[in-house]
């Protein structure tokens, strides 16, 4: 039905009430934190804790990978964070949100430090919880009509989506997340580094690492084939939170992302 309005619809603009709607939904999982300070000039960054245990997406992610991934990469982007911000006390109450979204507010001696490991938190912090053991299958409800709309079919967009990591040069992230125009639409977008969508004022839905750290013990310099194997543990009932949840016309949209559910005080 959705693709049978769809394309009866196209862009007319007597049919944009008929496109996804946007839904203030407040999050289940996170609790709810100002968007911009949070906590004081003591506050360091924490790494988060997995929300399952290192051998819980085995086969499709090995429990190597996950330690190293987790305990080594995420944990020295956290580490880097908190000692780029030594000697700025006027910073350190600022979540890593806050830091990758304001980077002209960064003196520029500590700019890109700043920006590629508050980057590398808050993209690793999604990246968790994208996935889950008990996960795989479809979508279903609102997010899987718009991916069906968007892209003609849950395989079709998969297909996309892997092409797009594929594509991408060096190292970075593929993502679908809900563009700022076009009414919150979806999107396939790629990051290089540890650069975010939410720095071009894009929602994050979904997201993959495409870092070789990710994927090289397993299946060495194979990337396709670690994309083509994701899809079994993406969480899709978080990728429907967040399409649900997301309210792209609040200034409060980025409440509860990244970094700022887990600082903690020194
Ligand atoms: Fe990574």
């Amino acid at each position: 039905m959705a693709k049978m309005a769809a394309a009866l619809c196209g862009s007319a603009p007597k049919c944009l009430a008929d496109r996804p709607r946007i839904v203030v939904v407040k999050s289940q999982r996170l609790p709810a934190l100002s968007a911009e300070t949070v906590g004081t000039a003591d506050a360091r960054h924490a790494l988060p804790a997995l929300p399952y245990p290192l051998a819980a997406l085995e086969p499709h992610i090995d429990s190597r990978t996950m330690a190293l991934h987790h305990g080594v990469h995420h944990a020295s982007y956290v580490a880097n964070l908190n000692s780029a911000l030594e000697g700025f006390p006027e910073l350190r109450g600022r979540d890593a949100q806050w830091l990758l979204l304001n980077p002209s507010k960064m003196p520029l001696s500590i700019r890109t430090v700043i920006r590629n490991n508050a980057g590398g938190h808050v993209n690793h912090s999604l990246f968790w919880r994208a996935m889950s053991p008990a996960a795989g299958g479809e979508p279903t409800g609102p997010l899987a009509d718009a991916i069906e709309r968007e892209f003609g079919s849950l395989e079709q967009f998969k297909l996309r989506f892997e092409e797009a990591g594929i594509k991408l040069f060096g190292s970075g992230w593929v993502w679908l997340a809900r563009a700022q125009q076009n009414r919150g639409r979806l999107q396939i977008y790629t990051t290089p580094g540890h650069a975010n969508p939410m720095m071009q004022g894009h929602f994050p839905i979904l997201v993959n690492d495409v870092w070789e750290h990710a994927y090289y013990l397993k299946h060495q310099s194979r990337r396709a084939e670690y994309l083509r194997g994701w899809w079994p543990v993406v969480d899709w009932e978080e990728a429907a939170r967040r399409f649900e949840g997301s309210d792209l016309f609040s200034e409060r949209r980025w409440e509860g992302e990244g970094g700022s559910v887990r600082m903690e005080a020194k």
